[in-house]
Protein backbone atom coordinates (compact mmCIF):
# COMPACT_ATOMS: atom_id res chain seq x y z
CA UNK A 1 0.00 0.00 0.00
CA UNK A 2 1.39 3.49 -0.36
CA UNK A 3 -1.33 6.19 -0.73
CA UNK A 4 -1.06 9.85 0.50
CA UNK A 5 -4.06 12.04 1.74
CA UNK A 6 -4.91 15.24 2.10
CA UNK A 7 -6.21 15.61 6.09
CA UNK A 8 -7.86 19.25 6.67
CA UNK A 9 -8.28 19.33 10.23
CA UNK A 10 -8.06 17.68 13.31
CA UNK A 11 -11.16 15.26 12.52
CA UNK A 12 -10.12 14.46 9.27
CA UNK A 13 -7.00 13.21 10.71
CA UNK A 14 -8.81 11.03 13.05
CA UNK A 15 -10.80 9.62 10.10
CA UNK A 16 -7.43 8.34 8.54
CA UNK A 17 -6.38 6.76 11.69
CA UNK A 18 -10.05 5.26 11.73
CA UNK A 19 -9.93 4.01 8.60
CA UNK A 20 -6.88 2.05 8.86
CA UNK A 21 -8.15 0.09 11.94
CA UNK A 22 -9.86 -2.33 9.52
CA UNK A 23 -6.31 -4.10 8.40
CA UNK A 24 -4.59 -3.96 11.37
CA UNK A 25 -3.86 -7.62 12.63
CA UNK A 26 -2.15 -8.66 15.87
CA UNK A 27 1.52 -8.12 16.11
CA UNK A 28 1.43 -4.91 13.67
CA UNK A 29 3.80 -1.99 14.50
CA UNK A 30 2.84 1.32 13.01
CA UNK A 31 5.22 3.89 13.05
CA UNK A 32 4.07 7.87 12.80
CA UNK A 33 6.48 10.24 11.43
CA UNK A 34 6.12 14.02 11.60
CA UNK A 35 7.12 17.22 13.44
CA UNK A 36 5.90 18.46 16.70
CA UNK A 37 1.97 19.06 16.61
CA UNK A 38 2.00 17.48 13.40
CA UNK A 39 -1.05 15.44 14.21
CA UNK A 40 0.22 11.85 15.24
CA UNK A 41 -1.21 11.21 18.48
CA UNK A 42 -4.63 12.52 16.97
CA UNK A 43 -4.59 9.92 14.05
CA UNK A 44 -4.34 7.04 17.08
CA UNK A 45 -7.08 8.29 18.43
CA UNK A 46 -8.72 7.97 15.05
CA UNK A 47 -7.19 4.27 15.22
CA UNK A 48 -7.92 3.46 18.52
CA UNK A 49 -11.82 4.47 18.16
CA UNK A 50 -11.60 2.00 14.93
CA UNK A 51 -10.53 -0.59 16.89
CA UNK A 52 -13.16 -0.53 19.18
CA UNK A 53 -11.61 1.18 21.97
CA UNK A 54 -13.81 3.36 24.22
CA UNK A 55 -11.50 4.92 26.29
CA UNK A 56 -9.72 8.68 26.12
CA UNK A 57 -6.50 8.46 24.04
CA UNK A 58 -3.94 10.68 25.63
CA UNK A 59 -0.30 11.61 23.99
CA UNK A 60 1.91 9.21 26.42
CA UNK A 61 4.77 11.67 26.08
CA UNK A 62 5.26 11.67 30.15
CA UNK A 63 4.26 7.94 30.29
CA UNK A 64 6.12 6.90 27.36
CA UNK A 65 3.70 4.19 26.74
CA UNK A 66 -0.25 4.15 26.95
CA UNK A 67 -2.28 0.68 26.70
CA UNK A 68 -6.27 0.30 25.57
CA UNK A 69 -8.29 -2.64 25.89
CA UNK A 70 -10.23 -3.15 22.25
CA UNK A 71 -10.22 -5.66 19.60
CA UNK A 72 -6.67 -5.57 19.79
CA UNK A 73 -4.74 -4.37 22.46
CA UNK A 74 -3.22 -0.99 21.23
CA UNK A 75 0.28 0.26 22.64
CA UNK A 76 1.13 3.41 22.36
CA UNK A 77 4.35 4.78 22.48
CA UNK A 78 5.89 8.36 22.14
CA UNK A 79 9.96 7.33 21.43
CA UNK A 80 11.11 11.08 22.01
CA UNK A 81 12.51 10.68 24.84
CA UNK A 82 14.43 7.80 24.18
CA UNK A 83 17.07 6.93 21.68
CA UNK A 84 18.60 3.08 21.75
CA UNK A 85 16.52 0.21 22.27
CA UNK A 86 17.87 -0.27 25.27
CA UNK A 87 16.85 2.54 26.73
CA UNK A 88 13.57 1.16 25.94
CA UNK A 89 14.16 -2.50 27.06
CA UNK A 90 15.05 -0.66 30.56
CA UNK A 91 12.18 0.43 30.66
CA UNK A 92 10.02 -2.94 29.46
CA UNK A 93 9.13 -1.45 26.47
CA UNK A 94 11.27 -3.46 23.84
CA UNK A 95 8.05 -6.14 25.10
CA UNK A 96 6.07 -3.70 22.95
CA UNK A 97 7.70 -4.59 19.38
CA UNK A 98 7.74 -7.76 17.29
CA UNK A 99 6.70 -10.52 18.76
CA UNK A 100 4.66 -8.49 20.77
CA UNK A 101 0.47 -9.09 21.31
CA UNK A 102 -1.38 -6.69 19.83
CA UNK A 103 -0.33 -3.33 17.90
CA UNK A 104 2.03 -1.14 18.60
CA UNK A 105 1.31 2.33 17.55
CA UNK A 106 4.89 4.58 17.79
CA UNK A 107 5.45 8.60 17.80
CA UNK A 108 8.88 9.95 17.22
CA UNK A 109 9.77 5.97 15.91
CA UNK A 110 13.21 7.32 13.98
CA UNK A 111 14.63 8.31 17.56
CA UNK A 112 15.14 4.13 17.92
CA UNK A 113 17.07 2.82 15.68
CA UNK A 114 15.35 -0.47 14.59
CA UNK A 115 11.79 0.57 15.04
CA UNK A 116 10.78 2.30 11.53
CA UNK A 117 12.38 -1.16 10.39
CA UNK A 118 9.94 -3.77 11.84
CA UNK A 119 7.03 -1.56 11.46
CA UNK A 120 4.62 -2.96 8.85
CA UNK A 121 2.75 0.52 8.16
CA UNK A 122 4.47 3.52 8.10
CA UNK A 123 2.46 7.13 8.22
CA UNK A 124 4.91 9.87 7.44
CA UNK A 125 2.98 13.29 8.18
CA UNK A 126 4.02 16.84 6.32
CA UNK A 127 2.65 19.94 8.14
CA UNK A 128 1.00 22.12 4.78
CA UNK A 129 -0.40 25.08 7.27
CA UNK A 130 -2.12 25.39 10.31
CA UNK A 131 -4.71 23.08 9.65
CA UNK A 132 -3.89 20.61 6.52
CA UNK A 133 -1.64 17.98 6.33
CA UNK A 134 -0.28 15.50 3.98
CA UNK A 135 -0.35 11.69 5.36
CA UNK A 136 1.52 9.20 3.24
CA UNK A 137 0.37 6.01 4.45
CA UNK A 138 2.79 2.84 3.19
CA UNK A 139 3.10 -0.78 4.11
CA UNK A 140 6.20 -3.10 4.57
N1 LIG B 1 -5.25 18.50 9.78
C1 LIG B 1 -4.92 18.28 11.06
N2 LIG B 1 -4.53 17.05 11.44
C2 LIG B 1 -4.17 16.81 12.72
N3 LIG B 1 -4.16 17.73 13.70
C3 LIG B 1 -4.55 18.98 13.37
C4 LIG B 1 -4.94 19.30 12.06
N4 LIG B 1 -5.25 20.61 12.03
C5 LIG B 1 -5.07 21.05 13.26
N5 LIG B 1 -4.66 20.09 14.10
C6 LIG B 1 -4.33 20.28 15.52
O1 LIG B 1 -2.93 20.04 15.65
C7 LIG B 1 -2.65 19.41 16.89
C8 LIG B 1 -1.98 18.07 16.64
O2 LIG B 1 -1.63 17.54 17.88
P1 LIG B 1 -1.15 16.06 18.11
O3 LIG B 1 -0.96 15.94 19.57
O4 LIG B 1 -2.02 15.09 17.41
O5 LIG B 1 0.27 16.10 17.34
P2 LIG B 1 1.51 15.14 17.53
O6 LIG B 1 2.08 14.97 16.16
O7 LIG B 1 1.13 13.92 18.29
O8 LIG B 1 2.49 16.04 18.39
P3 LIG B 1 3.75 15.60 19.32
O9 LIG B 1 4.91 15.45 18.40
O10 LIG B 1 3.90 16.75 20.24
O11 LIG B 1 3.38 14.31 20.01
C9 LIG B 1 -3.98 19.26 17.61
O12 LIG B 1 -4.17 20.38 18.44
C10 LIG B 1 -4.98 19.28 16.47
O13 LIG B 1 -6.26 19.72 16.85
MG1 LIG C 1 1.84 13.08 20.04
Amino acid sequence: MDKTIIARSAAEMEEIGANLAPIITNGMVISLIGPLGSGKTTLVKGLARGLLITDIVVSPSYLLAREYAGRLPLHHIDAYRVSTLSELAEVGLDELLPPQSGVTAVEWPSRVEGIVEVSDIIVRIELLDDQARRVQISSN
